[in-house]
Order: structure tokens, then C-alpha cells, then sequence
């Protein structure tokens, strides 16, 4: 945990601070604007740049062609007509909206042979960070910091065109910064692989190495005349950025130097041993459990029809990924002595804080007392946790949670106010779009499975009244039905919230009587009247955890006051550097940093949903048609470096010490799961697309010249 960062790194120190130049070159998720402090250890591994070449709030710099794409993850900005690259599973969503069963582009892939034939993404944004500006003197522990807050935010947003500014909290609320972005909101798809090469190797090569996936996809930021953001119009033009990465063909060899900026969302590495254990060995093997259980039945409908395929694609993709996240940390924590590491620590830091009387009045608690409000109240955290996933894990729930609000403005009168009807107006208006991944066959199936798991594995004072009295009691079950199946029945066969065609026949002469006898209100009611209860206490104990942490923050700052600690990931953008490398994992198992196209032929299994190569791919692969995209007559495909990156970071360049793309990062590996909780120094790897396969698939499988010549290479 002695871990790194700069916070006070006033310009008038800098010369000072410099000496301590982190001792870990591969840990930290650094903010930009401290990359002075970097910049001679980074020269020393192989960078040939400064820290103004990659953050500068006045001239053009690598920072200005980053994006947070979407705000879930990162893409890069490629080309003077502001094409972006980013992963294929950063754009499956949009890809699989666009997509329908007769153009089918998550299937089939999709290539724009011009500018007229991109297709815009309805909703999707990008943003490119400004600058940003530690105001922790201005916020903190002041009188009504939300107005400081608000102002501070509204001032930035006046500064240029398209700019919207944000104060986030870093370092559990010991600092704040403001973000100030410039957002882009009509982007359209260019281009993407077929999904049997965005997503190859599926959900069983997912957080694995060795890798062969292509995992890339094409989009384009539009812009009005003036070159600033504006909202879509077909009139728009393409982006002139004031930076593009230049692509390198060089390739990557073992220690070479490698950065990587982008957008990482959330890690926890400050967490004491308490926390982290009761997070991997309780709390994610019962929460995997449960999705386990809806992924199960979702995939059964999935594999069998193409259309629900397409509607569910995106929400079972990244549930399905959360999911074998939690079990990657409950497996890479049994091999990690990560936790045993943090309690010695811990144990330092308490004879730290007993060895003098003011610091055992403020310190000396501390590490007992998170314990305790960890452990607080586990029976309650597990109803929680299976309230989220399994009660309110169906659509139909989901859905009848938007009328909540609605619900409780309603009261008890016949009437229904003016703003409810409002509310009920943007429903109606949104109910295409809300119903559009709406199947009601499969999430019945969902929702009697969750109904069923739920009341197996809960006590049943947890339960809501509706089960041990109330509608589910009642409902009289066919021979062969067991009581879930009836109820569900019931409630899928009436509820409004179950069927478009009932909820549009509602909101077309909205009823509060009728809503008020809905079975699925009743559900959902009886839902939330739990929840709340459950949500109470846990939000209670939440909030004396993270003053506690507030606290010890500080205090191992006080503790370890040279070294130099990054904050926690919280969607900012920073930066992280390292090199390309190889890993040991588990006994007797060395994995090679680089992967080659054979290992697409070894692994393809023909007409299977994960392994298929299709026909074209593997005739260019037989025939070695590589091209200038060769190393020695090898096709390269994905690779690993020491990079520190996590969830959100998806798609970030990787960057050469020249300042080139040689990589878009997409994966970490199963031996460092645990990493979000606790870098993992020997086996923590990031996985990414080597640059030259996705140049050799944009020319050679797509045939896309347009593209490539759009591309500043460089050989
Ligand atoms: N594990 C990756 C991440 O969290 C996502 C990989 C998506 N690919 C897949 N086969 N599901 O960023």
C-alpha cells in the first residue's frame, strides 16, 4: 500500500518533489495535471516526450485526442477528421441498436464506404477533458459547498463552446478538482468487425490470456460549421481535432515503453483488510450467484432466436461481465497474499498512530472501527444485494420502477395532478424506446427464477408482505404450476408494465384507479417498501464508512508522508505507465507477451457462438495475406504491458515513447482480478489489440481504403 501521489504539488515545489519518483513505475492511475513529477522516470523507461507533450491546457497536446466515449469508456481520436477508435464492447450497444435482423450489423460487421453512409448513434456523446483545477481550498470544509460547487461548475461551462465542468471528490473527500469538458453529442458509427472478431473467444476467453480478439470499433465525432459540438444534424461535418494520434507499424517487443491514458472508473485500493475480504469471499460470491441464475435463463432464449439475441446482446454482455469479474477476484485472491500484505500494514500504521497521544486520540481506533462497520450487519447487506439482482432483476420491474415517483404524487385521489400527468407524457413519449429490448416470454422466465431464488435463500421475515399474505398467496395454481409460475402468470397476463400495448392503452387515458389495482404496482410497492427499509440501514452504515475512511485516507497519507499516493479511479482521466511484458501465473505456467493469428486457427471451432472464424477471415489468414501488417511473416494480434488500468479504460490508446498508437487496450487477465482492490505487481496485465491487426482487418478483411487513408502511419 505504499502507493503513490503527489496532491499538493504546487508548481513551487516541483523541484522538491522530484526526488521522490515513484518506486512502482507500473502502479498508479496518475492525474494529468502532476505529470512533471512523472516525466523523468518515464524518459528513464524509454519516453521520448514531456509532460507537455501530453498535458497542456494552451497548446495542443496527447490529452486532446482522448475521449471518454460515452461516459463507460475510453476512445482515442485517430485522424484530422476526428475518427475515433475505441473497443468493440465499448460499442456493442450502439452497434446492436443499429443493428435489426436484416442488417445486421453486430453479426455481419459494418463498414462505411463514405462520410453519408456513417450512422449516427442516437444518444451517444464523447467528451474531451479541458483542463482541470484542484479546488479543494475553495470546497473543502467551507459553508455551503454545494453552491461553491454549482457556481464553480457554471463559470467553467461558460468558457468555451460544448463545455460542461464537474467537481469531483478525490481521496475519499480530502480533495476536489474541477473537470472542465468540451462534449460532443453527434457521433456516428464508421465501422466494426463482426462480432465473431470484436468479441472472439466470448465470454469464456473474457478476462483471459492468452488472447486473440479483435476488439475494436470506428466512430466519428460531428461537429456544426464552426468545428463545435452541436446536437445531430446531417449538416453537421466531421471533427477537426487539435490532436491526432500517429499509428505506428513498428510493433511492440518485450520492455519496451508504453503509456496509456484514458478514463478508469472505479477502484478501491485504500480498503483495509476487513473490507476487501468480506467484498471477494462474501459479497461477490453471493452477488455471482444470483446473475448467474438470470444469465442462465437469458442465454437459453438467446442461443435459440436471433431477434431476442439482438435485444438482449448488450445488457447480458456486460452483466455477464460483471459477473466473471467476481469470480476472477474470488480466484486471484487465493493466490495473492494481497490481504495479508494490507493487515501488516495496517498493523504498522496503528503502532504508528499509538506511539503518540494525539495521533492515538484521532488514529488509534481506526482500523477497529472499519472493521465493525464492515461487519456491521451482513444479514441485512445480503437482502440488499439480492433485492438489486433477483426482485428487481426482471425489465418489467425495472420498467414499473420509472413510475415510482409518479405513483406517490398520485396519493390516494381519483385525480391525477397536473405534473404526474407530465410525467406520464415523457413516458409515453419514451415507451418505444423503453420497450424496444423488452421480451416478455424470456423475462418472465427471469422473473419467476429470481422470484423463486429469492424466497430459497432469504429468510422469510426479509420478505415483502406481498408473499407471506398478499397477492402471491392468493393466486389459485394449474395442475403441474407451482405457485411462482402462477403468480407470474398472473401478473405478466395483467400488469400494464408487462405489455406495451397495455401500458400505451393506460397512458393514452391514464386511470388512477387502475393503476392503483395494477399487480404490478402491488409488486413493486411491496418491493420498495422493503427496500427502503433495507436501503435505510445499509445507507446509514455506508455513510459512518466513509467518514471513517475520510479519516484513515488522510491518516496513512500522515503515515507515509513520501510516498506518493494516486487516488482511487473515479472517471477521470489519467494516465499510467509501464512496458510491454510477459507474466508468470500460476505454478509452472508461463504466458508469452504477444499472441499471433495462429492461435485464431488452433482456437476456432466451427458454427460455435464464441469460436467461429469466419470463411473470409480464415482464407486471409490461411494464405498469409499480411502485408505491410507482417512481423518476420507473423500476423500479430493482441499483447500484454504492466499498464495500470481497470473498467472504463476500455478502449484507451496505447501509446509509444513517441507518442504513437500502438494498442487499444481491452482486458485485464484472470491471474489479477483482485487488482481493482490491490495493484498486483507480479501478474497484472493489460490486454490489448495490437494496432497493426487493426489496421490489417480494416484493409484487408473490410477492404476499407477510405480509412486507412483517413490514417497518419507511421513505419
Ligand atoms: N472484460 C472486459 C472489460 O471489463 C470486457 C470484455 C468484453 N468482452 C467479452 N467477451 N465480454 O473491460
Amino acid at each position: 500500500m505504499n502507493t503513490v501521489f503527489l496532491r499538493k504539488a504546487l508548481p513551487i515545489i516541483f523541484g522538491a518533489l522530484f526526488l521522490f519518483s515513484p518506486a512502482k513505475a507500473d502502479e498508479g492511475m496518475w492525474l494529468p495535471l502532476y505529470l512533471k513529477q512523472l516525466e523523468g522516470k518515464m524518459q528513464q523507461m524509454g519516453s521520448k516526450l514531456t509532460a507537455d507533450d501530453i498535458y497542456n491546457v494552451n497548446k495542443a497536446s496527447i490529452k486532446d485526442a482522448i475521449v471518454s466515449f460515452g461516459g463507460f469508456c475510453t476512445g482515442e481520436i485517430v485522424s484530422s477528421k476526428g475518427l475515433v477508435f475505441t473497443n468493440h464492447h465499448c460499442g456493442y450497444d450502439a452497434i446492436a441498436e443499429l443493428s435489426t435482423t436484416q442488417n445486421n450489423w453486430l453479426r455481419d460487421g459494418f463498414w462505411a464506404a463514405s462520410h453519408d453512409k456513417e450512422l449516427h448513434v442516437e444518444g451517444l456523446s464523447v467528451k474531451i477533458l479541458v483542463r482541470m483545477e484542484d479546488v479543494t481550498a475553495k470546497v473543502k470544509g467551507v459553508d455551503g459547498k454545494d453552491a461553491i460547487i454549482k457556481k464553480l461548475k457554471e463559470e467553467a461551462a461558460k468558457e468555451g463552446p460544448g463545455y460542461e465542468a464537474e467537481v469531483k471528490s478525490f481521496y475519499y473527500d480530502n480533495e476536489y478538482y474541477l473537470l472542465v469538458y468540451q462534449v460532443f453529442k453527434d457521433i456516428r458509427l464508421v465501422g466494426t468487425p463482426p462480432e465473431s472478431v470484436g468479441k472472439f473467444g466470448g465470454d469464456t476467453d473474457n478476462w483471459m490470456w492468452p488472447r486473440h480478439t479483435g476488439d475494436f470499433s470506428i466512430f466519428r465525432i460531428y461537429v456544426d460549421a464552426n468545428n463545435n459540438p452541436a446536437e445531430y444534424s446531417p449538416n453537421n461535418k466531421p471533427y477537426t481535432p487539435k490532436h491526432s494520434l500517429p499509428i505506428s507499424l513498428k510493433g511492440v517487443q518485450k520492455g519496451d515503453f508504453s503509456f496509456i491514458m484514458g478514463f478508469p472508473g472505479r477502484t478501491q485500493r485504500y480498503l483495509t483488510s476487513d473490507a476487501v475480504r468480506k467484498t471477494v469471499f462474501t459479497d461477490y460470491p453471493m452477488m455471482a450467484n444470483v446473475m448467474e441464475k438470470k444469465l442462465n435463463v437469458q442465454k437459453s432464449f438467446m442461443d435459440k432466436d436471433e431477434a431476442i439475441k439482438l435485444q438482449l446482446a448488450s445488457d447480458y454482455a456486460s452483466f455477464a461481465n460483471t459477473w466473471k469479474y467476481f469470480l476472477g477476484n474470488v480466484y486471484a485472491a487465493k493466490t495473492s497474499d494481497f490481504i495479508e500484505k494490507k493487515e501488516q500494514f495496517e498493523k504498522e500504521f496503528t503502532a504508528w498512530a499509538n506511539a503518540d497521544e494525539s495521533r492515538k486520540a484521532k488514529y488509534g481506533n481506526l482500523v477497529a472501527d472499519m472493521k465493525k462497520a464492515v461487519e456491521a450487519d451482513p444479514a441485512n447487506d445480503k437482502v440488499m444485494s439480492y433485492l438489486n439482482f433477483s426482485l428487481f432483476g426482471s425489465q418489467m420491474v425495472g420498467y414499473a420502477v420509472k413510475y415510482y415517483q409518479a405513483a406517490m404524487m398520485m396519493g390516494d385521489g381519483d385525480t391525477i395532478p397536473e405534473p404526474v400527468m407530465g410525467m406520464l407524457a415523457a413516458n409515453k413519449e419514451s415507451l418505444d424506446k423503453d420497450f424496444k429490448n423488452y421480451n416478455a416470454k424470456v423475462d418472465r422466465a427471469v422473473f419467476s427464477t429470481m422470484l423463486d431464488l429469492f424466497m430459497s435463500d432469504i429468510p422469510k421475515e426479509s420478505w415483502p408482505e406481498l408473499l407471506t399474505k398478499g397477492d402471491y398467496t392468493k393466486v389459485k395454481a394449474k395442475k403441474g404450476q407451482s405457485r411462482t409460475e402462477a403468480y407470474t402468470d398472473m401478473l405478466y397476463s395483467k400488469s400494464i408494465f408487462a405489455d406495451k400495448g397495455r401500458m400505451k392503452a393506460w397512458l393514452d387515458k391514464p386511470s388512477a384507479k387502475t393503476f392503483r389495482a395494477d399487480p404490478g404496482y402491488s409488486f413493486l410497492q411491496a418491493v420498495i417498501s422493503v427496500y427502503m427499509t433495507s436501503a435505510g440501514k445499509n445507507s446509514a452504515a455506508d455513510k459512518a464508512y466513509d467518514e471513517l475512511m475520510k479519516t484513515y485516507m488522510a491518516a496513512i497519507r500522515e503515515f507515509k508522508p513520501n510516498d506518493m499516493f494516486y487516488p482511487d479511479a473515479n472517471f477521470t482521466l489519467r494516465l499510467t505507465y509501464g512496458s510491454i511484458m510477459p507474466y508468470d501465473g500460476r505454478d509452472a505456467i508461463s504466458y508469452n507477451h504477444i499472441t499471433s493469428y495462429k492461435g485464431i486457427l488452433e482456437k476456432e471451432v466451427p458454427g460455435d457462438l464464441e469460436f467461429d472464424v469466419p470463411a473470409k477471415l480464415k482464407n486471409l489468414l490461411v494464405t498469409k495475406d499480411f502485408g505491410r501488417y507482417a512481423e518476420n511473416g507473423d500476423l500479430k494480434v493482441n499483447f500484454l504491458s504492466n499498464n495500470d488500468i481497470t473498467g472504463g479504460n476500455s478502449g484507451s490508446p496505447v501509446i509509444n515513447g513517441e507518442g504513437h498508437l500502438i494498442g487499444i487496450a481491452f482486458d485485464g487477465n484472470w491471474d489479477s482480478m483482485v487488482g481493482d482492490l490491490s495493484f498486483q505487481k507480479k501478474v497484472q496485465r493489460t490486454i490489448s489489440v495490437d494496432i497493426r491487426y487493426v489496421l490489417w482487418f480494416i484493409e484487408k478483411y473490410a477492404g476499407a481504403q477510405n480509412i486507412i487513408d483517413e490514417l497518419k502511419i507511421v513505419s
